[in-house]
């Protein structure tokens, strides 16, 4: 079997967002280990409209689209790395996320929560961990939560703080368990 791909969705698109140091940050540690290629998916560069319907039920779809589907569909994982907003994930996450759908068949997903304040956006983890069921892939149980993200990542998505370099590690063994086990059986039943 190749490499595993596995794209790092940037779930934020706020002016002076801070999600990016952090999904820089685990872009970095996957592509370090053997087997993995990894990039990021930032749903700024791709800018989609408010949803009017679903990619394969339009023959008109909007700038980017098809792409991001191509790229999802070749992902053997994904991350999402989301901030918390009001309790949950940011709309223009969903947004994105709904366009598409046999895409996430089957396939696990781990996310990354992100917040200002001491809990690390577990209430969005919670909520997404949901609709990814809903998407038909596969939550991974480990989770990752980044608390005061202004301080505790800079712009190049570094840390000096030894326990999320730990949470990194056993993310991605988490994460590459799951991708390992389902590729397989995905390639004995392709659909
Ligand atoms: C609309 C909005 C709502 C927010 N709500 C929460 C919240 O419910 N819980 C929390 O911990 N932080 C909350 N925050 C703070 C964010 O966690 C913080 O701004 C973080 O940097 C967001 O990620 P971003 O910079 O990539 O957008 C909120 C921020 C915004 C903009």
């Amino acid at each position: 079997m190749g490499a595993f791909n596995i794209p790092v969705i940037v779930g934020s698109t706020r002016r002076g967002r801070q999600t990016p140091k952090v999904a820089r940050f685990i872009e970095r540690r996957l592509v370090e280990r053997d087997g993995i290629e990894a990039d990021l998916l930032d749903l700024a560069e791709y800018d989609f409209p408010i949803m009017e319907e679903r990619l394969r039920l339009r023959d008109d779809p909007p700038p980017g689209l098809t792409e991001f589907s191509e790229r999802v569909a070749r992902a053997d994982a994904l991350v999402i790395v989301t901030p918390e907003y009001n309790g949950g994930y940011p709309g223009v996450l969903k947004n994105a996320l709904d366009y598409l759908l046999p895409e996430y068949h089957r396939k696990p997903v781990g996310i990354i929560s992100v917040s200002a304040g001491p809990w690390g956006g577990l209430r969005a983890l919670a909520q997404l961990r949901q609709v990814v069921l809903s998407l038909g892939a596969l939550p991974i149980p480990a989770n990752f939560p980044v608390r005061h993200v202004q301080s505790s990542f800079d712009e190049a998505g570094e840390t000096e703080d030894p326990a999320y370099e730990k949470s990194a590690e056993r993310f991605i063994d988490e994460l590459l368990w799951y991708t390992e086990a389902l590729a397989a059986r995905r390639a004995l039943d392709p659909k």
